[in-house]
């Protein structure tokens, strides 16, 4: 029965090589140093997840990136910069009434709506103004400055979206705030690190 033992003792150590070994796509060295970035804070904070901090870094990571908060940070504020950029002209398409979303800045919710709108457009410009400087700090290593300006943008960000609650009006712009919110968070979470 020497053979079939054998064989067993084979089989058992192909096994062990696939449990430790598994069949899977290995992840790439910047998806690993993301993740690790993330998990290293994300999971405790009580502002974002691991998850939205793998989606936002990880999507705009290069393919060879290494784990470096301040490269990553530098990253978050990038992605801030953008999606600000998109909610200023996304506001302006809806205080001029395009895209189908009509606002009429005249009576009863409508005239709420788009103080409310006039209000977060203010916020935004602030927001996407602070942008280069907020990146020119982080690359000079002004963790603290960079700090200050990404919890305005959070402050900000959280002002119009409170602006519609205030109102009574139904925020369009509660997915834009919140990830500018969260970006904000997570650009201050990578500085302290940093
Ligand atoms: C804004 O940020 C979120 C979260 O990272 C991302 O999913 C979204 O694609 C960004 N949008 C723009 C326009 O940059
Ligand atoms: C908002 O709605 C609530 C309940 O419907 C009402 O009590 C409150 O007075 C309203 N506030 C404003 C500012 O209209």
């Amino acid at each position: 029965m020497a053979p079939s033992t054998s064989s067993t003792c084979v089989m058992s150590v192909v096994a062990v090589l696939l449990l430790l070994f598994p069949v899977v796509p290995a992840l790439s060295p910047s998806t690993q140093a993301v993740l690790a970035a993330c998990k290293t804070f994300g999971g405790g904070s009580t502002y974002f997840d691991v998850q939205f901090c793998e989606e936002a870094i990880g999507s705009v990571a290069g393919g060879g990136a290494s784990l470096d908060y301040r490269v990553f940070a530098g990253l978050a504020v990038g992605l801030l910069a953008d999606n600000a950029t998109s909610t200023e002209a996304k506001i302006d398409r809806l205080i001029r009434g395009g895209g189908g979303d009509v606002v009429k800045l005249t009576v009863g919710d409508d005239a709420a709506l788009g103080w409310c709108l006039l209000s977060c457009r203010k916020l935004y410009g602030g927001i996407v103004e602070s942008g280069p400087t907020c990146t020119a700090a982080v690359k000079a290593g002004k963790f603290g400055d960079a700090t200050a300006l990404l919890e305005k943008v959070a402050a900000a960000a959280k002002e119009c979206e409170d602006g519609f609650r205030k109102g009574n009006v139904t925020s369009p712009l509660t997915a834009q705030d919140d990830d500018a919110y969260k970006l904000a968070k997570l650009g201050v979470a990578l500085l302290r690190f940093a």
